[in-house]
């Protein structure tokens, strides 16, 4: 499988990254995110593009979107993470691979956060390792590709 286009999908609140509870999801921007994702990936010459939304019909037209135009994607769905069966099954429609990362550990937090609905349909998690976690996504997909 061939590596030289990747999407970022960030879901609900993560526009507000940079001042949302920074001692949980520290003090990087949204686009400080997606910039370290491009710094690894434009080595390789692989194209990044983003999207946000803190709609979920946004967010599964974007996966649909997605199909045939990207070779992989990167997920960090927010809250949509523990519940949503709609990004479950647009991912399920996607035939690239698929990372998910999360800023925090959500399985050290809250209850509610410690299933994702999205697991069963990536290639694999990385949690808990702030912004670092980005570029690894990256480094994963290379391996992967
Ligand atoms: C998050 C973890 C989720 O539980 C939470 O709802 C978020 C951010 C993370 O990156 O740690 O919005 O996905």
């Amino acid at each position: 499988m061939s590596l030289s286009s990747i999407l970022v999908v960030h879901g609900p609140n993560l526009n507000l990254l940079g001042t949302r509870e920074p001692d949980v999801y520290g003090t990087a921007t949204l686009a400080d995110h997606v910039a370290a994702v491009t710094a690894a990936a434009t080595p390789h010459r692989i194209s990044v593009a983003d999207v946000q939304s803190n709609s979920e019909g946004e967010l599964v037209n974007a996966i649909h979107a997605a199909k045939g135009v990207y070779d992989a994607i990167i997920i960090n769905a927010g809250a949509f993470t523990h519940y949503s069966w709609a990004l479950h099954d647009a991912l399920r429609s996607f035939s690239g691979n698929v990372i998910e990362v999360h800023l925090s550990n959500p399985g050290a937090r809250e209850e509610f956060r410690h299933v994702s609905v999205l697991s069963g349909v990536v290639n694999g998690t990385i949690s808990g390792l702030g912004g670092v976690g980005y570029s690894l996504a990256v480094q994963a997909l290379l391996q992967l590709a």
